[in-house]
């Protein structure tokens, strides 16, 4: 696991920005995996301001949606991907996919999603944030470290960490469709990104602590082609 620091969210989002970009100039991107929530915006914005027309061919898969959202709501990660992914970075909409939060096709939405991800060769780059909670993607603590996609329950402090992007706490959802444990480690490389001081205790669990369900990030200690940037403020606790 190689791990940077960087001064500030927008150098980290330009460091990277920077590993996307190569990896795409070398041909080696052709499927990323995105992440929404506020982790990344500066990786996008970044990519956005840098990438003119080197991502157009790239499919974007993404880690997860909430169940029983309109995907037309603003806060769907169908709307969010499309609004700080598709439409910034130029990629075709019809090779941006995220998974089916509808309550009726719920039974089979994790195998379906399995199987896109598999019809699309598998993520090249898998960008990911943590939340406090020390999840990634949606995978809650107590996550199998061989999860599937599959629909989990959000804990209470995820619940109300993601208020902020809805009218009322009680709007928040309380199930979504994630990736799980195991199909993130399936990425040939993942890009954990970090910043403040919130995340600082996630973060020094999920490299420095022991690997454990209870951290789900800390499965990518396991990963055999991590890397982790983290500004300084979200690196305070590391030793
Ligand atoms: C979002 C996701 C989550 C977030 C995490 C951190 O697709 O999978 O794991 O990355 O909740 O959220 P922010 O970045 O908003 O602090």
């Amino acid at each position: 696991m190689q791990i940077i620091i960087v001064p500030t969210p927008e150098a980290l989002g330009d460091a990277a920005a920077d590993l996307i970009l190569r990896r795409a100039d070398a041909g080696e991107l052709r499927v990323l995996g995105v992440a929404t929530g506020s982790s990344p915006v500066p990786v996008y914005r970044s990519l956005a301001e840098r990438a003119a027309g080197r991502l157009s061919g790239v499919t974007a898969i993404a880690l997860d949606e909430y169940v029983g959202i309109d995907p037309d709501h603003p806060e769907s990660y169908h709307s969010v991907i499309d609004r700080e992914v598709t439409v910034p970075l130029g990629l075709d909409p019809s090779a941006v996919h995220v998974p089916d939060g509808d309550v009726g096709g719920l039974p089979t939405a994790g195998e379906r999603y399995e199987g896109l991800i598999r019809a699309c060769g598998g993520v090249d780059v898998q960008i990911l944030g943590i939340g406090a909670t020390g999840h990634i993607g949606f995978n809650e603590p107590g996550s199998s470290l061989a999860s599937r996609t599959r629909v989990k329950t959000l804990t209470p402090q995820t619940r109300s960490d993601n208020a902020r992007f809805f009218a009322e706490q009680k709007d928040v959802p309380v199930h979504c469709v994630t990736q799980g444990l195991g199909t993130i480690m399936d990425a040939r490389e993942v890009l954990l990104v970090a910043w403040g001081d919130a995340k600082s205790e996630a973060v020094a669990a999920a490299v420095e602590g022991p690997v454990t369900s209870m951290c789900p990030g800390s499965v990518l200690q396991m990963h055999p082609n991590a890397t982790v940037i983290v500004d300084e403020a979200a690196a305070a606790r590391l030793t």
